[in-house]
């Protein structure tokens, strides 16, 4: 061929590959510095495609303003292509019509036989996939300062007893015991390892899925509230409000002992350059070694109309769950990949007892959902009781009495 005639190709190809190239507009809240470091790997994905990437990040934990900037968008017909969407709202925004059918990627990328089965079926609506999924969260683990420790002479706690003795030694020795931000669904993230803790994952499961009221309000819940709020006398004055990476920090720091806190603390950590095992511990929170609530992050793709950008979020859904993805992503995030039978080698020890205890809880049936993070309640349900527990934790007046009152009153919220 002639070097015209090379050149030639060369732009044919590059024209075809224009042609394909679209945009992909994604609305997350990974603003912290792990979260950042893993949502870049998913836009370095998509731009090795050849697509743009536009970032919608919405500042704040746990997503609560991430969802309200989403209805807005969406109710004014201009949805993104993809959404960190969880749980049940996925068929939530299903139901509205407004997500699109993701089946072709899904099958031709083997989706069925890549996902444990409950994990597939909530990213599908009557059947059809409309939601990538990018990870595995743990959330009831409690991080950990080993200096903090070894100076007040405390001991890892693996139950709320031993919690509470070293809570005290911690204190004693002039480090917060407890770092906390206090947001409703920080509040959450405690209390829900709270009733694991100490109700167990019948209780759990009952009480806070089920949404059974004989057990929202029962002697094992006004335990789970008492040791609830016996936490909150561990954390520091300014708690209330502060965001979840700022807590992380001060146990990264020394100036608190542990954090209750689900697994994108340990993105932190690492951003910072910690090591496990070495500059901080992570251990199951206070007697739930032996169960795991989950949180698993997901994309909802919503209905787009220009083919280019269809193709580009054809694709973005294909890379979420590209082994090469799935292994750098969750490096960064401190979660674990979503997608059976991948290799682990490059994952630390927090990360392995995480895997091991994915499939040892699943066996015993002591997998639950994080109700704190959107998996399992429907969202109003949710929100409801999100206020009664952050109302109970803020209001020292407030007796457990009528906390359990109110939680039978939230659950019912339509
Ligand atoms: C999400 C995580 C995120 C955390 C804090 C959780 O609900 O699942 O991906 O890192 O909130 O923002």
């Amino acid at each position: 061929m002639t070097r015209i005639s090379l050149s030639l190709a060369a732009a044919g190809l590059m024209s075809a590959t224009l042609a394909q190239a679209g945009e992909v507009e994604v609305l997350h809240w990974w603003t912290s510095g792990g979260e950042a470091k893993a949502a870049a790997e998913l836009k370095a994905s998509m731009q090795k495609k050849g697509h743009s990437w536009k970032d919608f990040a919405v500042a704040g934990g746990g997503g609560d303003s991430a969802m309200t900037v989403l209805k807005s968008r969406v109710v004014s017909g201009n949805a993104p292509a993809a959404a960190q969407i969880k749980g049940p709202s996925i068929q939530e925004w299903a139901r509205e019509g407004v997500l699109a059918n993701m089946d072709d990627v899904a099958k031709a990328e083997k989706w069925d036989e890549l996902l444990p089965k409950a994990i597939a079926d909530g990213l599908k609506y009557k059947g059809n996939y409309v939601a990538a999924p990018v990870n595995v969260h743990r959330v009831n683990w409690l991080w950990a300062n080993p200096e903090a420790f070894k100076k007040a002479g405390a001991k890892l706690p693996t139950t709320w007893d031993e919690f509470f003795v070293a809570a005290e030694a911690l204190k004693k020795a002039g480090i917060i015991p407890v770092a906390h931000g206090g947001q409703n669904w920080q509040d959450f993230t405690t209390f829900e390892s709270v009733a694991l803790g100490v109700g167990g994952a019948d209780f759990y499961k009952k009480a806070l899925v089920q949404l059974d009221a004989g057990s929202l309000k029962s002697p094992t819940m006004e335990k789970v509230l008492g040791t609830f709020k016996k936490v909150k006398t561990y954390t520091d004055k300014n708690a209330p409000g502060r965001d979840w990476n700022l807590a992380t920090a001060m146990v990264i720091k020394g100036e608190a002992g542990m954090q209750l806190m689900g697994d994108w603390a340990k993105g932190e950590f690492i951003a910072a350059g910690k090591v496990p095992g070495k500059d901080f511990a992570c251990v199951a929170a206070p007697g739930t070694a032996k169960s795991y609530t989950y949180n698993v992050d997901s994309f909802a793709l919503f209905k787009l109309k220009d083919p280019a950008n269809q193709k580009a979020q054809q694709d973005l859904a294909a890379a979420i769950m590209s082994t090469d993805f799935q292994e750098v992503f969750n490096l960064n995030k401190g979660s674990i990949p979503v997608r059976l039978g991948m290799k682990l080698d490059k994952f630390d020890d927090c990360a392995k007892t995480s895997a091991a205890d994915f499939v040892s809880t699943a066996k015993a049936g002591s997998l639950v959902p994080s109700i704190a993070h959107g998996m399992a309640v429907p969202s109003a349900a949710e929100g409801a009781i999100k206020d009664v527990v952050s109302q109970f934790w803020n209001d020292d007046k407030m007796t457990s009495a009528s906390a359990m009152d109110k939680l039978v009153a939230a659950a019912k919220t339509k």
